[in-house]
């Protein structure tokens, strides 16, 4: 059981304070009877709450986007290093961790959750969700090396990196590359594979989502419900229907 209040601020339905105002109002009822205390407690696995005639689920899961900056690890703990975790506040980072891995030097878009199902979508080999990075090279990338790294190049591994597709950024010096695997330092290999060297990698998107350009470097904001859907592969369903 839980607190009303804690129940639609949890479903985002508003902050504590205005979903307060809301059921001091008269505008929320549980299971289709009006209710006017916000610490009235509720049952978050069997209630129905309702705000003007709108239903709330109750939503244990939280999503995040990290712009993640160089110099902090993927993980949740680290003995010695400074985690993307360490990044946020106490009271957000419970249960949360990062979907997947990006070296201790690359930087850009890293979601972290509490959601075991999604994160397993996500990364699961099977699945081929694309990533795609922003990669600065040590020299300009030539249009053979280019078409090597679409067409799939040795990486030591048993079999040549899947079919990827490339193509030059603004700068002479990078490229976007975007994978549908992800092996260990891929993109380093991958660049390594044709002679050449990463400088600076920055990820870019994950599957349907992409890093929000006002995020600067080490700063975070929660996912919409547009996106979730999206990493869910909801738009996609809908756009093959
Ligand atoms: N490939 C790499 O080499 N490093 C990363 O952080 C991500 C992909």
């Amino acid at each position: 059981m839980i607190r009303l209040d804690k129940y639609l601020a949890d479903a985002g339905a508003g902050t504590r304070t205005q979903v307060k105002e809301l059921i001091r109002k008269g505008c929320v009822s549980v299971d289709g009877k009006m209710i006017r205390r916000p610490e009235e407690k509720v049952n978050e696995q069997t209630v129905r709450v309702t705000v003007n005639g709108t239903e709330y689920q109750y939503r244990t899961y939280r999503y995040f986007m990290l712009n993640k900056p160089a110099g902090v690890v993927s993980a949740t703990e680290d003995k010695r290093e400074k985690t993307v975790l360490d990044l946020f506040p106490e009271e957000i980072r419970k249960d949360l961790f990062p979907v997947g891995r990006l070296d201790k030097d690359t930087v850009g878009l890293l979601i972290l959750t509490n959601d075991g199902v999604l994160a397993h979508n996500l990364l699961s080999p099977k699945k081929h969700v694309s990533k795609t990075y922003l990669v600065g090279t040590g020299r300009p990338v030539s249009e053979e090396e280019l078409r090597q790294l679409r067409s799939g190049v040795d990486i030591g591994e048993k079999k040549r990196t899947l079919p990827a597709e490339a193509w030059y950024a603004k700068e002479k010096n990078q490229i976007y590359l975007s994978i549908r695997e992800g092996k260990f330092h891929q993109i380093k290999r991958m660049l390594a594979a044709v002679d050449n060297e990463v400088f600076y990698l920055k990820r870019i998107t994950m599957g349907l989502l992409t890093l929000d350009e006002n995020l600067a470097e080490g700063s975070f904001r929660e996912l919409t419900e547009e996106e979730i859907d999206m990493l869910y592969g909801i738009e996609v369903e809908k756009e093959m229907k």
